[in-house]
């Protein structure tokens, strides 16, 4: 705040949670800068109400709670907060991974109990890391965070970037990435730049091979129910999948389907399809970790990431192109 406050005038919308609706259209006429949460609503209404608006400054990554085209369209910069967050998410990533896969949560709840009564060969058996596979959907900068970290687990990538998702029903496409599906067939060049043994294949592929199919795409129409019935009906018997990206990515319907049929093993969630709500029955499931939206959530991160937002505000408000600015 000590920094906004060398710059312009600020007023604090709500000191905890979202901003209440009337609040922030009463308050969007005066304002030159907007700094909101993913929890705000940044519709076109909301942008029109800002007649002297100039930015929004999103703290945090995805922004698929702002109208981006709408804000574009009135010149008004849309700013979030990549980089910073990367190796968080990523960190959060994995402990969900090794928490479901090793049933922590089912164990902790055992041994509080009492029930701890003797070392036991075939105790709270998990599955293994080292050897498997892991699908990343989504490689951008925390797909990769996560690619890097599992190397030290020994477990081999395969990832499907933006193409891939987007043009996953594309028959011509799929044939394209079949041919390079050799085990000799070259590594990407990103990967090879990494050091890492990560294999890129289409969709319907990724959800075939993995063990663990994770998710780190944004929200966009390409991507809402991503993971639907059909995606379930491909995956492995044994496969977890694992979601810190956006909840309606997966069809929390087909989730909570394919998991009590299991057409799966489980699943470990930081987010949901109608955040803050979590399915009832979601939370009866043992092989199911469940997680308040937590990603980015260490004080490090949640300051840079404040920061950051107000750095691209003050960009804005200087008359300097912001940072990071989406386009
Ligand atoms: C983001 O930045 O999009 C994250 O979900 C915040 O935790």
């Amino acid at each position: 705040m000590s920094r906004l406050a060398e710059v312009c005038d600020y007023r604090i919308g709500a000191e905890r949670g979202a901003l209440d609706r009337e609040a922030l259209l009463a308050g969007m006429s005066e304002a030159d800068g907007l700094i909101c949460l993913l929890t705000d609503t940044i519709d076109r209404e909301v942008i029109a109400a800002g007649a002297r608006l100039r930015v929004i400054a999103n703290v945090a990554v995805g922004y698929n709670n702002i109208d981006a085209a709408a804000a574009q369209q009135r010149g008004i910069y849309v700013t979030n907060t990549p980089d910073v967050l990367t190796d968080a998410t990523a960190d959060l990533t994995w402990a969900l991974i090794l928490t479901v896969t090793r049933r922590i949560v089912e164990a902790d709840a055992f041994t509080r109990a009492g029930r701890f009564t003797g070392w036991d060969f075939d105790l709270l058996l998990g599955s293994g890391l080292t050897g498997k596979t892991l699908g990343i959907v989504g490689y951008g900068r925390i797909g990769r965070a996560v690619a890097r970290r599992a190397t030290g687990f020994g477990a081999q990538v395969v990832y499907c970037g933006r193409d891939d998702i987007a043009f996953r029903d594309d028959p011509q496409h799929n044939a394209m990435m079949a041919t390079r599906q050799s085990p000799t067939s070259p590594l990407s060049q990103s990967a090879r730049l990494e050091g890492l043994a990560a294999r890129r294949v289409s969709f319907d592929q990724l959800l075939a091979l993995s063990d663990i199919v994770t998710l780190h795409t944004p929200l966009a129409a390409a991507t809402q129910h991503l993971i639907d019935r059909n995606a379930f009906a491909r995956m492995k018997p044994t496969a977890f999948l694992i979601n810190t990206a956006r909840g309606p990515v997966v069809d929390e319907a087909a989730l909570i389907e394919a998991l009590r049929q299991k057409r799966i093993a489980g699943a470990g969630l930081d987010v949901y399809e109608r955040e803050p709500e979590v399915s009832a029955e979601l939370l009866t499931m043992s092989n199911v970790v469940l997680l308040p939206h937590l990603g980015s959530s260490t004080v490090e991160t949640r300051t840079a990431m404040a920061m950051l937002a107000v750095e691209n505000a003050i960009d804005a408000l200087s008359g300097r192109v912001p940072r990071c600015v989406i386009r």
